[in-house]
């Protein structure tokens, strides 16, 4: 690979994984991620020991992708990291980290909003994969996050549509704490459902005004749905396991198509991606696809490793900062909520 590129170093560091990743230009060189198995007795992520592994984790992540890549610190154009948002003691770490590295090394620092990145993860360069052009729409969905964004330029975003309760992820994971399934539940629920049958069970689908989400509602249901018929058959998870999570899994999914839809169709835009760690389901990813015959989409899907947390796509972010020439010096603190509001007069 050429070093005739700007060699960006990515750390991200805002939930549960702590991730370095080196970009030479658009390819990337490495891309390390550690994820903390210790929140999975928890059923959720514990802020305190998430700050706690990457602490552990930071160095050694560093290190690995540094050598990985084959590149040295004296060779790095920049380093750009997870400002917000997150959780706090987590940006912590990776702000409070970067900063020591730059002063250290005398390496400029780039700053970088996690939401704009897992969409920006669609310009790594990727062998047989194209690049959105703008305007696109992305469905951004994580453990965190579920939001409609216009995207007009790599900076230039508004968000369309939001949830105004819980994230998608977060439906995902607690309908599998529900059925006792470890966190994170929703890779678990995709595999599971694979067998299942989608249409055997019905959970009612929000009825939120304007391009908004909501899930909190079906949560509510889908527990009050297995305590009733756990009150009739002690048994009804274990022998309904794989159609309870094809059934939960379809009804998120429409829920996020029904709006994407909506929005696609009023704004008249047909570039379509997805992006965020639920950008890994296989139903959500089947759905998208099928956008390109019944809607005339040009669908973009981001690769497995680029959908949940990744240095990567703090990297790629950064190269695109690195080009502006967008560097922040060292007297700032990471934020813990997202920065930008839904624009409701789209
Ligand atoms: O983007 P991400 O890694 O972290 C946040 O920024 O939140 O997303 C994590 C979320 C979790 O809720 C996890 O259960 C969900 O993405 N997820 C999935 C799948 N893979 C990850 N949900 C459904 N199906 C999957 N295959
Ligand atoms: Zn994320």
């Amino acid at each position: 690979m050429s070093k005739q590129h700007p060699i960006i170093l990515g750390i991200e560091s805002s939930c549960d994984d702590t991730s370095a990743a080196v970009l030479i230009g658009r390819k990337v060189a490495s891309n390390i991620i550690a994820s903390q198995a210790i929140h999975t007795k928890f059923g959720g992520v514990v802020p305190e020991l998430a700050s706690r592994a990457h602490q552990q984790n930071i160095i050694p992540v560093v290190d690995t992708a540094l050598k990985e890549a084959g590149v040295s610190k004296s060779e790095l154009s920049a380093i750009a990291f997870t400002r917000g948002p997150g959780l706090l003691g987590s940006l912590l770490v990776g702000t409070s980290f970067v900063k020591g590295f730059s002063l250290g090394r005398n390496i400029p620092l780039i700053e970088i909003d996690h939401l704009q990145a897992h969409i920006l993860a669609h310009f790594i360069e990727t062998e047989g994969l194209e690049n959105p052009k703008f305007p696109f729409l992305c469905l951004t969905v994580s453990g965190g996050h579920t939001q409609i964004v216009l995207v007009s330029d790599y900076f230039e975003m508004e968000i369309v549509g939001n949830t105004i309760d819980d994230a998608a992820g977060e439906a995902f994971d607690k309908a599998a704490k529900i059925m006792g399934l470890p966190y994170p539940g929703g890779p678990l629920i995709d595999q599971l459902a694979n067998d299942g049958d989608s249409l055997k069970f019905d959970f009612p689908k929000p009825k939120i005004p304007a391009y908004n989400f909501s899930f909190s509602g079906l949560k509510t249901s889908f527990l009050y749905f297995i305590r009733d018929e756990m009150k009739k058959n002690s048994n009804f998870i274990q022998e309904n396991q794989k159609d309870l999570a094809a059934s939960i899994q379809r009804v998120i999914v429409e829920s996020l198509m029904i709006k994407l839809i909506k929005v696609s169709k009023n704004l008249g835009i047909n570039e379509i991606a997805i992006a965020g760690g639920v950008s890994a389901n296989s139903a959500l990813r089947k759905a998208i696809t099928d956008g390109k015959e019944k809607y005339g989409w040009n669908t973009y899907i981001p690769p497995f490793a680029y959908t949940t947390d990744n240095a990567a796509m703090i990297a790629i972010t950064g190269y695109y900062k690195y080009l502006r020439k967008e560097f922040v010096g060292l007297d700032f603190a990471p934020y813990a909520r997202a920065k930008f509001k839904v624009n409701s007069k789209i």
